[in-house]
């Protein structure tokens, strides 16, 4: 039997992350967050005082990322060689460089092998892949393709209410300019052909991941 793929694509603030964990939870599938991968090779860059921002050093920076991550919904780490950097990764330091290692096609091309990978040992029966690119260029020919939106104000107020420490204005400003970027670099923000749209705008964590697990069972149906 070919293993079942869904994949989610979204903005910041979008509650990508959590949702798709919890969907995979609740249709018992693995889970990928690619993002984490974009994350931890900035987080190495960063941590030995590499500049991110030349494109050289990134991509040679690539034959040393040993990159593991845990696609058990409920086990859930990402390493770098022996460190664990499960929390770093999310730290505002690392999230504002993310950008410069994200925007390199080599990076991408690297990346999605690795993704592509991942998917093929890890998905018994199935696996949730959540990022930007996954609908569109990781698996297209995914069984289920999702696109996880929600209106600025309420990705913003979600995101705002994870990051404690920081005003609204500031948490909303990273995150418009990090959508900037990145829609510089992929469509995150409008569907695909065959792409299915959740708009999160006006429901709850569990009404959206029940729309997500219903989206893939459907999807599963028609496949089967
Ligand atoms: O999803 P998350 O916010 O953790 O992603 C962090 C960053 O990684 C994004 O802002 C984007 O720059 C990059 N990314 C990407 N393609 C993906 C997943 C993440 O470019 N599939």
């Amino acid at each position: 039997m070919t293993a079942i793929v869904v994949a989610i694509d979204g903005p910041a603030g979008s509650g990508k992350s959590s949702v798709s964990k919890q969907a995979a939870r609740e249709l018992g599938y693995a889970y990928l967050d690619t993002g984490a991968a974009y994350r931890a090779l900035a987080w190495m860059l960063l941590d030995r005082g590499l500049d991110a921002g030349n494109p050289l050093v990134v991509v040679e920076s690539l034959g040393e990322f040993d990159f593991a991550v845990g696609t058990d919904p409920d086990q859930y780490f990402v390493k770098v060689g022996p460190d664990d950097v499960t929390v770093a990764i999310r730290e505002p330091w690392v999230t504002s460089e993310v950008r410069l290692v994200a925007r390199l096609p080599e990076v991408r091309e690297h990346l999605m092998a690795l993704f592509r990978r991942i998917v093929v040992e890890a998905a018994r029966p199935g696996i949730v892949v959540e990022g930007r690119d996954i609908t569109t260029v990781v698996a297209p020919d995914a069984t289920a393709r999702i696109l996880l939106t929600a209106s600025e104000e309420v990705r913003m107020g979600r995101r705002s209410k994870e990051l404690v420490d920081q005003s609204a204005a500031v948490v909303g400003e990273q995150l418009r300019s990090r959508d900037r970027a990145d829609s510089r670099v992929v469509d995150f923000m409008n569907a695909a052909d065959g792409v299915t749209t959740v708009d999160s705008t006006e429901l709850d964590f569990g009404q959206t991941v029940s729309a997500v697990v219903d989206v893939v069972q459907r999807a599963v149906l028609r496949a089967s």
